[in-house]
């Protein structure tokens, strides 16, 4: 998996994605790294259109393109197990961000948690759209699907943010 070619992919192909290759990005996922390898997530993986078309409006803005989206998983987290819950959901989408570009379909991590749907924060939104129990909090969820558009904004290594070893030290 190159990290150059990787890009968050918001326009897809209206072909759904096979069972198989969505199984492969959940089986990635529920090995991802968590704070004591307590695993504090459970997901949830859609591929109805009609529900899908329904979370592009968890959000006021960066979810419309959700519309055209065949497949999605949402990451549950259990707040109440671990107080890396949030970190631990985002390692989640992160790693089915990267597993999804190694097999060539295309991916982006929509936000849920601090962020607005038109009438209230887009966690309750999903929530009561999905029917999610109250002990579960959600960081957000990824979008799947094959790619219609290729990205080809450069990718650039700013070493500008990179210190030598002390804080201000040039790296290069
Ligand atoms: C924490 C986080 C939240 C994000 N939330 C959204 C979102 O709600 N909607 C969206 O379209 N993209 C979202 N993205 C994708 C970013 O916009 C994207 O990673 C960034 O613009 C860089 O583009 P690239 O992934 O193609 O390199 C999110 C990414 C991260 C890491």
């Amino acid at each position: 998996m190159k990290m150059e070619t990787r890009y968050s992919i918001r326009k897809y192909k209206p072909e759904p994605v096979e069972k198989s290759l969505i199984k492969d990005i959940i089986d990635d996922m529920l090995l991802s790294p968590s704070g004591k390898n307590k695993k504090p997530w459970e997901f949830l993986v859609l591929d109805d259109p009609e529900v899908i078309h329904g979370l592009s409006e968890s959000k006021k803005a960066g979810a419309g393109f959700v519309k055209q989206t065949s497949n999605v998983i949402l990451v549950l987290s259990l707040h109440d197990e671990s107080d890396t819950w949030i970190e631990d959901g985002a390692i989640t989408l992160m790693v089915g961000h990267l597993k999804a570009h190694e097999l060539g379909l295309g991916s982006c991590w929509i936000q849920l948690r601090n962020r607005e749907s038109e009438n209230m924060d887009s966690e309750t939104f999903v929530r009561e759209y999905l029917n999610i129990p109250d002990h579960y909090r959600m960081v957000g969820f990824l979008t799947i699907g094959y790619p219609d558009e290729e990205p080809t904004r450069e990718k650039v290594h700013d070493y500008s943010k990179v210190h030598y070893n002390q804080v201000g030290g040039k790296y290069e």
